[in-house]
């Protein structure tokens, strides 16, 4: 069975208490039984992580995500700085979807830049926890495509490149 990668990263852990105006009202037990859920009728298997240490996160990636067909990661405020998480991703060389709960680009204007997700795929913002649903359904799609990780002719990344 293909596995797909999905990390939470900091202050995730809070989600239903922190600003459930903002990121809702389901924790994050909650949001990873509905991902399981969804990755499970897609045929897939996940492997599920929430840390607040970046380099935690790039270490559960290098250790876990060879070999799966993609990731779907929430950086948390991570995105709108870390190199180092742009790097490992650019390193592991998969399809890479970033999900943001809100959408950053109508937020503060320090959201707005969004460095890890350079390195994505694509981008599924403001959705609340159905952007997660969103890119997992994105991911098997990459697989039937042909377009995830191991399908010849592509690593994933630069699969838009190589459309007809
Ligand atoms: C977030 C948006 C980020 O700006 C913020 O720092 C988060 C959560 C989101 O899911 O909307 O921690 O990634």
């Amino acid at each position: 069975m293909k596995r797909v990668v999905v990390v939470h990263g900091p202050n995730l852990n809070l989600l239903g208490k922190r600003e459930p105006h903002i990121y809702g009202t389901r924790s994050l037990d909650d949001l990873n039984q509905t991902v399981r859920d969804k990755a499970g009728r897609l045929g897939l298997d996940v492997s599920v992580f929430q840390s607040n240490h970046e380099g935690e996160i790039i270490d559960f990636l290098q250790k876990e995500a060879p070999g799966s067909a993609g990731i779907v990661i929430n950086p948390g405020a991570l995105s709108h700085y870390s190199l180092a998480l742009y790097d490992c991703l650019q390193a592991l060389a998969l399809p890479v979807v970033e999900v943001h709960l809100s959408n950053p680009l109508a937020r503060e204007d320090f959201r707005h830049a969004d460095l890890v997700g350079g390195a994505a795929r694509g981008v599924v913002s403001g959705f609340g926890w159905k952007g997660y649903v969103l890119a997992l359904q994105a991911v098997a799609d990459f697989l039937s495509d042909g377009e995830a990780a191991g399908s010849s002719g592509s690593d994933g990344r630069s699969a838009e490149h190589e459309q007809t």
